[in-house]
């Protein structure tokens, strides 16, 4: 069973996609498993920058990916057998993470590794929990159990003000609204996989939501869901 998430930047994705795959694993008696596909793009751009590739010239970063091991497991991230799930959180990754989203060929090595994740975890009995911005348009469009979680870009960059906080750093309100609404308009108008609101999907806005509020909305329109199928089926 899989279950997508997608959504803008910074609309609270990573951290409701987590709490909910724990939450579905104790209400559903099945294990769920988290995947944080921007963590695997933003492994692509860290390495891109720790081999210094020259970012005009797309094949040197699409054969550093293709050579490289970048491997999902237990919600975090491994490239060559390194954990870089934190590392790839830095400014330095995100000013460059264009380089890997934007490019058809890392794109499609992304989306195949994706369904080779979700495939194990079926395999091993496990649930999916698969936030990104292409998850139930592209990567697993034949799942019932599809969400897009936003906020207002305001109370986006709010949040990221808060989040920045947290680590001691300090930002503008104006420049993060202005970053935010930058990037939500390249991922909307990208030429691969640009962030679109699948048609079938259920929209949560979660202005004004705590994110136990958002999860426990998520849960019930996924127990509704089933409870529906099986009755149909029945
Ligand atoms: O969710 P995040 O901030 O870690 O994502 C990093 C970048 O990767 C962001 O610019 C959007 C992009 N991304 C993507 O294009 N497709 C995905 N499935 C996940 C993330």
């Amino acid at each position: 069973m899989i279950i997508t998430i997608d959504g803008p930047a910074g609309a609270g994705k990573s951290t409701v996609a987590k709490r909910l795959a724990k939450q579905l694993t104790s209400v559903l008696f099945q294990p769920f498993e988290y995947l944080d596909t921007g963590s695997m793009y933003r492994a692509a751009a860290l390495l891109g920058l720790r081999n210094g590739v020259d970012w005009n010239e797309p094949a040197q970063l699409e054969t550093l990916a293709q050579t490289a091991k970048i491997e999902i497991d237990a919600g975090r991230t491994f490239l060559n057998g390194e954990d870089i799930t934190d590392a790839v959180r830095t400014k330095e990754v995100t000013g460059k993470i264009r380089y890997a989203a934007d490019n058809p060929v890392i794109r499609r090595q992304m989306v195949e590794l994706q369904r080779a994740v979700a495939k194990r975890y079926a395999e091993e009995g496990k649930g999916l929990v698969s936030e990104g911005r292409d998850q139930g348009t592209v990567v697993f469009p034949d799942t019932p159990f599809k969400f897009f979680v936003s906020a207002s870009p305001e109370e986006r960059a709010r949040r990221r003000l808060g989040e920045m906080a947290q680590r001691g750093e300090t930002g503008d309100f104006d420049e993060v609204l202005k970053s935010i609404n930058e990037r939500d308009y390249r991922d909307s108008v990208r030429e691969v996989a640009p962030l679109r609101e699948p048609k079938d999907a259920r929209r949560i806005i979660t202005d004004g939501m705590t994110i136990d509020e958002a999860v426990e909305t998520i849960v019930q329109s996924v127990s509704m869901t089933l409870t529906l199928r099986q009755s149909v089926s029945r």
